[in-house]
């Protein structure tokens, strides 16, 4: 007996998900799994790698351009600052210490999946700089964005949502577009959005980014089998999966798969069902979508914002977009 039930259950939307997952042809995986605690320190270490640009790109967007994202800011009036799956929030801090510099009057509301991503950033935050208010929630963003949208308190303050890390590259096209409407309808005329994402650039420097040599995006991806072990009591075994990833230059996008190496089958104590993977059989795990600044604008037109500014880095890797909702 491996498996660890959650406050003497299973997580039923993990059941469900996976079972639609594996069921599917092709099989797959919901990339928002990835985040259980030890995924979340697994992607830190992803965060650190050289070949992972994205991360060094935006750090260097906003040191460079905090000020001017600051001017857009409703001057004195309170408002808050709500962001969409904040992980580590390092990127976050650069705004927020440049927006306590400037007595701006404002909220810190982080919402993460992860506990363990709230509750160290909730930490750091309250050492590093005392006189932010935070207000931290842990649970899925949109759910969480509809709730405080439906509260009467926090309705009537200006909002500034930040979605940074290009998380939107790892939805479908119409997941895409689910979600910027749905957050667009969560949104107050005037209320500003924030995306961070990863432009189209030299094919091989956006492939190495999904592909390192040293493995660590290989066992972030086999860290969720291990988590299904752990949560729902499969037995998987992880060396009988290889991690592959391309860049798909039509589609703009990257494509990450694991691949069952073997002709077998997987048990599911949880909820007792089997699932049998043929030799070479795959499991679709993440996509990560490039965007070109023409992409950008159609989405923000499409989606009821105007684009106030974009800010991109020296080597134009990537863009963080200043909408505002119409
Ligand atoms: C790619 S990381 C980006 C982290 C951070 N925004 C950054 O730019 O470094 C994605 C983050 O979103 C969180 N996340 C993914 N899906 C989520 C969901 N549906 N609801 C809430 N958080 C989610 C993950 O736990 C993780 O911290």
């Amino acid at each position: 007996m491996h498996s660890q039930e959650i406050n003497g259950q299973y997580d039923t939307s993990f059941i469900r998900d996976t079972i639609q997952g594996l069921s599917a042809f092709p099989k797959s995986l919901q990339s928002k799994y990835f985040y259980d605690d030890r995924g979340s320190i697994i992607f830190q270490q992803i965060m650190n790698l050289d070949d992972y640009y994205l991360t060094n790109s935006e750090t260097e967007i906003f040191e460079k351009y905090s000020r001017e994202i600051l001017r857009y800011i409703i001057p004195n009036k309170d408002f808050h600052l709500i962001e969409l799956g904040c992980g580590d929030g390092i990127k976050t801090k650069i705004l927020l210490e440049h927006l306590v510099a400037n007595h701006t009057n404002f909220t810190f509301v982080p919402i993460d999946i992860s506990e363990l991503s709230i509750q160290s950033l909730s930490d750091d935050l309250r050492s590093e700089i005392p006189n932010l208010k935070i207000e931290p929630y842990i649970g899925d963003y949109l759910e969480t964005l509809d709730r405080l949208h439906n509260d009467k308190n926090f309705d009537t303050l200006p909002r500034m949502v930040l979605f940074l890390g290009s998380n939107l590259g790892n939805f479908s096209h119409s997941e895409t577009n689910d979600f910027l409407s749905r957050l667009s309808g969560d949104l107050n005329e005037g209320d500003q959005f924030l995306i961070g994402l990863d432009l189209v650039k030299n094919p091989h420097t956006i492939r190495r980014a999904y592909d390192d040599s040293e493995g660590i995006t290989k066992e972030f991806n086999l860290n969720l089998l291990r988590r299904m072990n752990l949560e729902l009591g499969s037995n998987f075994d992880l060396k009988q999966f290889e991690h592959y990833t391309y860049y798909d230059i039509r589609n703009q996008e990257v494509l990450s798969f694991l691949v069952s190496t073997q002709d077998q089958d997987v048990q599911f104590e949880s909820f007792d069902k089997i699932f049998h993977f043929e030799k070479w059989e795959k499991i679709f795990m993440e996509r990560s979508h490039k965007y070109t600044l023409e992409d950008i604008n159609i989405l923000a037109q499409t989606h009821g914002f105007e684009i106030l500014e974009n800010f991109l880095d020296s080597r134009e890797y990537f863009c963080n977009s200043l909408w505002r909702k119409r």
